[in-house]
C-alpha cells in the first residue's frame, strides 16, 4: 500500500524543485558548509526578555526544554503555565526562519501534576493559536528509571517537533542509523529497499533510544535536569545545518552550546539561573578534553555586551 503521509508530498515537491533546477532548504547545508569559527551567546536572562531581543526571521531551531511545572525545583513552578508558555511559543514563531524548526520537551504523563501546563496543553495552544505544522512526536525511551507499583514504570518523555513552515528544514541523512555489514546484506535483498540510501543508514524512527544520565555520568555538569549530550546531537543535526543559529531560552546546563560548538552551529542560549555560566565552563571544558581525539573547532563565547558580534544581531 503506497505511503499517504505528508512525506510523500515532500517527495514530488523536491523532484519539481530538481527539475526547475532549484534548491530545497534541505540542500542548505552544502552552501553553509565554508565557515570556520562560530559565535555563543550566553546570558543569564529571562526567556521572554531575551526573545524580545532577538529579530524576526533569524533562527533555524529552537531548542525548548522548559519548565514541566511538576516541582523538582525552584524554578519548576509556574502560575497560570499554559498563558505565560503561550507568550514564548508566540515568539519563537516570529524568531524562526521559514526553513525553522521549534523542538519541545515535555511528557503527556505528567497532567495531573502539572495541574494546567503539560505537553498535550502546549500543543493544544499550538493548534489553536499557531501556524506552525506539527511534524513528529517523537518518543524518547530511556532504559533507566525509577520503579512503579499502581501503574507501568515510565521509560519515555515525548518531543514536539513544530515546523515553521511547509519548507522546513530536515537532514535525514545526518541522523541516519548505520547497518552492520551483516545485516546490510539482508537488507539488500529486499528489490524495495534503495541501496544508496541502506548504505547511509536507515532511519532511526521517531522513537529514540537513548538512556538518561546516571548520576555518575562523565556528562554531568551539576544541573538538575540535564538531558543527554546524544539526544541534542540528534535533533540539532537533523533540524539545522552548519552556520545556522540554534537558540535554546531554558538552557539549563548549556548542553545545546556544547553541541552547537561541536557541530559548528552558532547558537544563543539563556537561562534565569545565575549557575548557568558556570554549568557551561564544565562543558566546554569537557569538550577540550574530548578534542584531543577529534578535530579541533573553533568558537568564541559572547557574554554581556559583546553580543552585537553575533551573525543573529551584527545585521
Ligand atoms: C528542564 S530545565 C532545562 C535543562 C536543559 N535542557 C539541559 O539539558 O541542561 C529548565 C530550565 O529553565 C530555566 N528557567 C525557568 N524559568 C525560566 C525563565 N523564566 N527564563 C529562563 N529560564 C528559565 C531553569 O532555570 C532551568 O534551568
Amino acid at each position: 500500500m503506497s505511503n499517504r503521509s505528508h512525506r510523500n508530498a515532500g517527495h514530488i515537491g523536491m523532484n519539481i524543485l530538481r527539475k526547475k533546477g532549484l534548491q530545497h532548504s534541505s540542500e542548505l547545508k552544502l552552501a553553509a558548509s565554508s565557515f570556520e569559527t562560530t559565535s555563543h551567546v550566553i546570558t543569564v536572562s529571562d526567556c521572554l526578555e531575551l526573545l524580545r531581543q532577538v529579530p524576526d526571521n533569524s533562527i533555524q531551531l529552537v531548542v525548548c526544554d522548559p519548565p514541566y511545572n511538576i516541582n523538582v525545583a525552584d524554578w519548576d513552578e509556574v502560575e497560570r503555565y499554559v498563558d505565560w508558555a503561550g507568550a514564548w511559543l508566540r515568539e519563537v514563531e516570529r524568531v524562526l526562519a521559514p526553513t525553522g524548526n521549534l523542538v519541545v520537551f515535555g511528557g503527556l504523563q505528567y497532567q495531573g501534576e502539572a495541574g494546567s501546563g503539560d505537553l498535550l496543553s502546549l500543543i493544544h495552544w499550538m493548534r489553536q493559536h499557531s501556524k506552525m505544522l506539527l511534524a513528529n512526536l517523537i518518543i524518547w525511551n530511556y532504559p533507566n528509571g525509577m520503579s512503579a507499583q499502581r501503574f507501568f514504570a515510565n521509560r519515555h518523555e515525548e518531543i514536539a517537533w513544530f515546523a515553521k513552515s511547509t519548507k522546513y528544514f530536515f537532514d535525514l541523512d545526518a541522523v541516519r542509523k548505520k547497518l552492520d555489514p551483516e545485516t546490510l546484506e539482508i537488507y539488500k535483498r529486499d528489490k524495495r529497499l534503495n541501496h544508496e540510501n541502506l548504505q547511509k543508514g536507515i532511519n532511526p524512527t521517531n522513537v529514540w533510544k537513548i538512556p538518561r544520565l546516571n548520576g555518575n555520568s562523565k556528562e554531568r555538569v551539576g544541573h538538575p535536569t540535564q538531558k543527554p549530550k546524544a539526544l541534542i546531537e540528534r535533533i540539532v543535526r537533523s533540524l539545522s545545518y552548519p552556520g545556522s543559529t540554534v537558540l535554546d531560552f531554558f538552557a539549563g546546563s548549556g548542553v545545546t552550546t556544547r553541541v552547537a560548538v561541536e557541530t559548528s552551529r552558532h547558537s544563543i542560549s539563556a537561562d534565569i539561573d545565575k549557575e548557568f555560566p558556570t554549568y557551561i565552563s564544565r562543558h566546554l571544558a569537557q569538550l577540550q578534553c574530548d578534542d584531543l581525539l577529534s578535530p579541533p573547532v573553533n568558537y568564541r563565547l559572547l557574554t554581556d555586551g559583546d553580543w552585537s558580534e553575533h551573525p543573529v544581531f551584527s545585521g
